[in-house]
């Protein structure tokens, strides 16, 4: 019988999340104070993190224990099921065999949810009772909306303008449990109000909600900031995902040739790709492949540089892959991808040359997704549809060259919210868009300069 769910049982749910710090040979560049330009220490970042945060941020050691009262939420919907796409091999015709890991099936949809409940839970035993943050598509403004309910905390979320009017259910979803949100740019906050005041009509990126999330928690006691994707502890949290997904290759007696995911602000295909470091480390041949739009390609045409991780610039400075802080991203379906940055560790595996990336248009990504869909049933959402799309030309591939690779997908969450995305391309109305190299070295002249060491 060929399997077509390869499941765990709650026993076998990890009880350790795993750091890939740990395994890195050479070391990540630190983050920086925007005003000194030194390493940043943790008390600079105890204005907005809980310090269980904070020391997992820049933890070195190679596994951090799942608190039980968290194991017993993630059980909730955890372990996730990796599914064998026999349906879609067919569709493609190939030799290739297609694993997919499926983080849709969670409350809120997504991947989201695995970092939410654990950052919503160290603000708690912190006594922090309100919370800030930004959201692209809602996806992550959704995930902690969920996550501060569980653990009674109050929740104000900026949602990118763009995506505020594009997907109204998402808002009412976090609404529904219990968030207060605001479009963004918002006249709430001295962020907002200076972005507006250059261009009334600004539709909002998440380096601009992210500089009001984060303004709002800086000038309240009572408040802390939360971000669903670029540090190290989102990371972190996001790696039960691989570490199932391992066990779960090798309960289907097989391992990945190739890893593909899609990378916003790089969380869930970190958090499945991460637990295969090792591995590649000691020699093991498999390739891992990041996919991000044409229309933001941070990996594929930023510079490796430091920015800021906001437009306004009141984070700490990251050195990572950057399009610019200033980069107001066109407005591509896949809303959770439009980030001018990137997670450091993902950038620096780049740069290590441990993974590879690729750009991809959205009518391919859309025309993907519904193959995938007519085949599989799962609607995905826009942003792992990237991640779809690189790897089914990775099994027609295989096709050609009639090689049996084995491809590990992750599918970070199901496209309910995005039917209007669908019914454009259905329509034939949307359109594709690269984003030119030129303006990147242009944002990027605005860049605080940070001497190489
Ligand atoms: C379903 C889904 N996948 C992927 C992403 C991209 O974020 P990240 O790269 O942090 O996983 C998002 C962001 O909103 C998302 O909603």
């Amino acid at each position: 019988m060929d399997l077509v769910k390869i499941e765990l049982s709650e026993k076998e749910m990890p009880t350790r999340w795993y750091n890939v710090l740990s395994d890195m040979r050479v070391p990540m560049s630190p983050p920086l104070h925007p005003g000194t330009l030194q390493p940043l220490g943790p008390a600079d970042l105890a204005p907005l993190f809980p310090m269980a945060l904070i020391m997992q941020e820049v933890s070195q050691d190679r596994y951090i224990d799942i608190p039980e009262e968290l194991q017993q939420i993630y059980r909730m919907w955890r372990p996730s099921p990796l599914f064998r796409a026999h349906r879609l091999e067919k569709a493609l015709d190939t030799p290739a065999k297609i694993y997919y890991k499926y983080e849709g099936g969670s409350p809120a949809g997504s991947h989201k949810l695995n970092t939410a409940v654990a950052q919503a839970f160290y603000n708690k035993q912190e006594g922090i009772t309100k919370l800030t943050t930004e959201t692209g598509a809602g996806q992550w403004g959704s995930a902690l909306a969920l996550g501060c309910q569980f653990f009674g905390i109050e929740l104000k979320v900026y949602m990118v303008k763009v995506s505020y009017h594009q997907k109204p259910y998402r808002r009412i979803l976090m609404e529904t449990w219990g968030a207060q949100v605001t479009a963004s740019p918002s006249q709430d906050t001295n962020a907002g109000r200076q972005v507006l005041a250059q261009n009334p009509e600004n539709p909002g990126s998440l380096g601009t909600a992210i500089s009001e999330a984060v303004e709002d928690a800086a000038t309240h006691d009572d408040t802390h900031y939360s971000l669903g994707s670029v540090l190290n502890h989102v990371l972190l949290h996001q790696t039960v995902i691989g570490q199932e997904a391992k066990l779960q290759m090798e309960k289907a007696g097989d391992y990945p040739d190739i890893i593909v995911g899609c990378i916003g602000g790089g969380s869930n295909f970190a958090g499945l790709l991460m637990p295969f470091i090792p591995d590649k480390v000691k020699g093991k041949n498999v390739r891992i492949v990041c996919a991000e739009p044409e229309a933001c390609p941070s990996l594929t045409k930023g510079l490796y540089r430091y920015d800021f991780g906001d437009t306004i610039g009141l984070t700490p400075l990251l050195k990572m892959y950057t399009l610019g802080h200033t980069f107001t991203p066109p407005r591509i379906h896949a809303g959770g991808l439009r980030y001018h940055g990137m997670a450091p560790i993902i950038c620096h595996l780049y740069d290590q040359k441990l993974i590879e990336a690729t750009a991809v248009h959205q009518n391919a990504t859309f025309e993907a997704a519904v193959s995938f869909a007519r085949s599989e049933g799962i609607v995905p959402a826009p942003e792992p549809a990237h991640a779809l799309r690189v790897a089914m030309d990775e099994a027609l591939k295989c096709r050609e060259s009639g090689e049996k690779k084995t491809i590990l997908v992750g599918l970070s969450g199901h496209g309910h919210f995005d039917l209007g995305a669908y019914d454009e391309y259905l329509s034939g109305n949307l359109p594709d868009y690269s984003y030119p190299r030129e303006l990147v070295e242009e944002a990027l002249t605005h860049v605080p300069q940070v001497p190489e060491k």
